[in-house]
């Protein structure tokens, strides 16, 4: 099982690594991701969150409401652009990662992707849940924003959560247009934000099915790891369904390499289409969430025995390649695969908590896995 010092550790580096204005990098080391993205950053409060870090989470939360607030105007010049049909232009758009003091970055990023901001709609509702204050009226204000944003976009195309295909729908980005909806509807009683999570949870049951099992996007039969998290965390469709089995054994039969490590999607080139950590730990909080304890120590265990030396955790490994010719030319241009990934140590902690609620429950210990 985890050990108090393997926990402690990954919590000193996203500790460690938050800026003073309260944003994560996504990777403090590697040039491209020394911004804070609302998607891994949410799901880095949310680990800090389960293990005490309030505080921690807390500064996350406020430097996304005032990043939403400042640039409020790219919320609403994002909108009335797709409502109208119009192109987007770049300085228009609401970016996807600002600069760690909160300012946008005018270098041609793919920026229109809705589940950072669905992510960060889910979170910023799970952190008042869990650590009950009132929060000022500026997060409140935020906070509608960002479910006015969702209610009015997710019909419409965007970036997926790979930062690829803006022409399509993606299954796991409604899913987390979903998850914020559904969280903010319930806990601010905000009845507009309950109707669009049921329209949207309809609509991927429609559109978004094949063959039984969830599909990257629609209008294709790709699977995409990603998937995983229609149901953990945001709940579109329950971890034990038909429909969640059949896309879990998808990513088990087309995604898993014979290590156990998990790749994104088949066609994948990025640093040659390696295992990517943060995956594999999410399958891992499936199987746990599940009750598939032998399948969640052993993603545990793969996670562990990817740490390196420093005690970082990679965004992927390069150990079983789906496309190894791409790998070169994309270490020539960045250099080796970011490290540490901060939303990699925040899946690891969130698959260990996971599992030690799993323990707490059922009596059961296991030996170091
Ligand atoms: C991934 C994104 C991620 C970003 C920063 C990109 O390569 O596709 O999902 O948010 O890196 O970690």
């Amino acid at each position: 099982m985890p050990s108090k010092v393997e926990i402690d550790r990954h919590l000193n580096i996203l500790l460690e690594y938050q800026h003073p204005s309260g944003g994560f990098p996504a990777s403090p080391t590697f040039p491209p991701y020394r911004y804070c993205w609302f998607r891994d950053g949410s799901f880095t409060a949310h680990a800090l969150e389960l293990y005490g870090k309030h505080e921690a989470a807390h500064r996350f939360h406020q430097w996304c409401v005032d990043t939403i607030l400042r640039h409020a105007h790219l919320l609403e010049s994002t909108r009335d652009t797709i409502l109208r049909g119009d192109l987007l232009k770049p300085e228009e758009c609401f970016p996807c990662r600002f600069s760690l003091d909160g300012q946008p970055l005018q270098d041609g990023w793919g920026n229109h992707q809705l589940d950072g901001l669905g992510t960060w709609l889910w979170a910023v509702s799970d952190h008042l849940e869990r650590s009950p204050c009132t929060p000022p009226a500026e997060w409140q204000h935020a906070r509608a924003l960002t479910a006015s944003f969702l209610q009015a976009l997710w019909r419409f195309p965007c970036y997926d959560c790979w930062e690829e295909h803006p022409h399509d729908l993606h299954t796991y980005s409604l899913a987390a247009a979903y998850g914020g909806l559904q969280a903010h509807g319930r806990t601010q009683k905000d009845p507009a934000s309950t109707a669009a999570a049921g329209e949207i949870h309809s609509y991927v049951l429609k559109h978004g099915v094949v063959n039984g099992r969830l599909a990257k996007r629609f209008g294709s039969e790709e699977i995409d790891a990603s998937l995983l998290g229609a149901a953990l965390p945001f709940g579109l469709l329950d971890p034990a369904s038909v429909i969640m089995t059949r896309t879990l054994q998808t990513i088990e039969d087309q995604l898993t390499s014979p290590s156990g490590g998990v790749h994104r999607y088949q066609a994948d080139t990025y640093y040659g289409g390696g295992e990517w950590i943060l995956l594999t730990a999410w399958k891992g909080w499936l199987h746990a969430r599940r009750g598939e304890l032998d399948q969640a120590l052993q993603a545990l265990a793969w996670v562990q025995g990817s740490v390196d030396a420093n005690g970082y955790l990679p965004e992927q490994t390069s150990r079983h390649l789906l496309a190894p010719d791409f790998l070169p030319r994309w270490e020539q241009q960045w250099g080796s695969s970011a490290s540490p990934l901060l939303w990699s140590h925040s899946m690891a902690l969130i698959l260990k908590y996971n599992l030690l609620r799993v323990q707490e429950d059922t009596g059961r210990s296991w030996s170091n896995g």
